[in-house]
């Protein structure tokens, strides 16, 4: 069996969904169900025996080292982390605990799981840590996509908590040969993915008939790669990746944020006009832009096309379509994240915007 942390997020929830679809190995997943993580999402695994899952938090050794030693997973997927670039300025304690310390205490657990284990297991063994292409900073236009060599260049405590990270997966390589895999993908969009982010944001905006904040200029430049394109490169470099090396992973869909919201309102007024007549893109609003604003980030994904055979399935166009009607066709679910503490968010990020 594997074990997944953070399997009841955006890209957790897909990866747990499509791996079981297309395996019977079971997966055990730790979340500890913060205001991003929803146990709604794998309610149709509810009666499945191949999902075990544990609430708790990735900075308790003790429940880890006991989860390790009682399943005796062959793989950890590390998706668990704070997640949001604009929470991590307004209040980056908490991505400093989850995302430096929990990795490190997973590190430290699985260290101590792994030494124990009989020879053909320790080599079989993977540690697969998810990152982001944040950690590499911010490319003026016309610079060269991120590659796997690029220096790390961290803007925001995120990705500064992020990068910490994956410093520390390649020091317990180099250290202590622990075979362990990085990815470093760019921005996912898809079903599940919590109304915080662009994407989701507008739509549930549009929808509501409230306004579609864009920060700043609207021009910054984002690398839009389908989840499940994602979770299949992630299942590759699973099996196939080799220990101690980074993958990154993007969509070779460079887009300005201001073409994303115009795309989705555009899809929006096909699949479900206002009734007024009225356009959605008329809804937008330009606002305050966010403190240090990456500028472009652009993914080379040749590494894994070339060594593992990796391509994405969707295009953009067919990515955003799907996405934009599976939240149509949800919203109850859109309705159910959109709890008090979400709207005390939405509070607290925008009105200082002027919205
Ligand atoms: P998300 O915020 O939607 O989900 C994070 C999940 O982790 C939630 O279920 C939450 O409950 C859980 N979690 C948080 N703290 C935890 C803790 N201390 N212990 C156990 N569980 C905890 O995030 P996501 O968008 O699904 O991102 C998943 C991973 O992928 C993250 O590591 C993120 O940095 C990385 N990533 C995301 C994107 C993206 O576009 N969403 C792009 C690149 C990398
Ligand atoms: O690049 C990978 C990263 O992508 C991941 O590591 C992060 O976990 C994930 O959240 C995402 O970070 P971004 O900051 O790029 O995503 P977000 O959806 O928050 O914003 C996308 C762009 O849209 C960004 O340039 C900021 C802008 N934006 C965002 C929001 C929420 C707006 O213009 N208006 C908004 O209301």
């Amino acid at each position: 069996m594997i074990l997944v942390t953070g399997g009841a997020g955006f890209i957790g929830t897909n990866f747990v969904l499509d791996w079981l679809t297309q395996s019977d190995e079971e997966i055990i997943n730790l979340d500890n169900l913060t205001y991003a993580g929803n146990l709604e999402n794998l309610a149709s695994l509810k009666d499945d025996k191949r999902h075990i899952f544990i609430k708790g938090d990735i900075c308790d050794s003790t429940l880890i080292l006991s989860l390790l030693t009682k399943y005796k997973p062959r793989a950890i997927i590390n998706f668990a982390a704070e997640s949001h670039v604009d929470r991590s300025i307004q209040d980056p304690e908490g991505f400093i605990q989850t995302n430096i310390v929990g990795t490190f205490r997973l590190l430290e657990t699985t260290r101590a799981y792994w030494g124990t284990l009989e020879l053909e297991m320790r080599q079989k063994f993977r540690f697969l840590h998810i990152s982001t292409d944040e950690v590499y900073g911010s490319l003026s236009n016309g610079e060269e996509a991120f590659d796997e060599n690029h220096r790390y260049e961290p803007n925001s405590p995120y990705s500064a908590s992020k990068a910490a990270s994956d410093h520390l997966i390649r020091a317990y390589h180099h250290t202590y040969d622990l075979p362990v895999l990085t990815t470093n993908c760019s921005n996912n969009y898809g079903p599940y993915q919590f109304p915080e982010k662009l994407i989701p944001l507008i739509i549930v905006n549009a929808l509501t008939d409230k306004p579609l904040p864009v920060y700043g200029d609207g021009q910054q430049i984002r690398d839009w790669l389908y989840v499940k394109d994602h979770c299949d490169a992630i299942r590759l470099v699973l099996e196939a990746g080799a220990p101690g090396e980074t993958y990154n992973i993007g969509g070779r869909n460079e887009k300005p944020n201001i073409n994303i919201v115009h795309t989705v309102c555009a899809l929006l007024d096909t699949l479900h006009p206002r009734t007024d007549g009225k356009r959605y893109h008329q809804q937008i609003t330009f606002v305050t832009d966010r403190p240090g604003h990456d500028r472009r980030y652009a993914i080379n994904s040749k590494k894994i096309e070339c060594e593992l055979g990796w391509k994405s399935a969707e295009t953009f166009e067919t990515g955003i379509q799907k996405t934009v009607q599976w939240y149509l066709d949800n919203q109850s679910w859109v309705q159910s994240v959109q709890s008090g503490t979400y709207r005390l968010w939405i509070d607290k990020n925008y009105k200082g915007r002027g919205l």
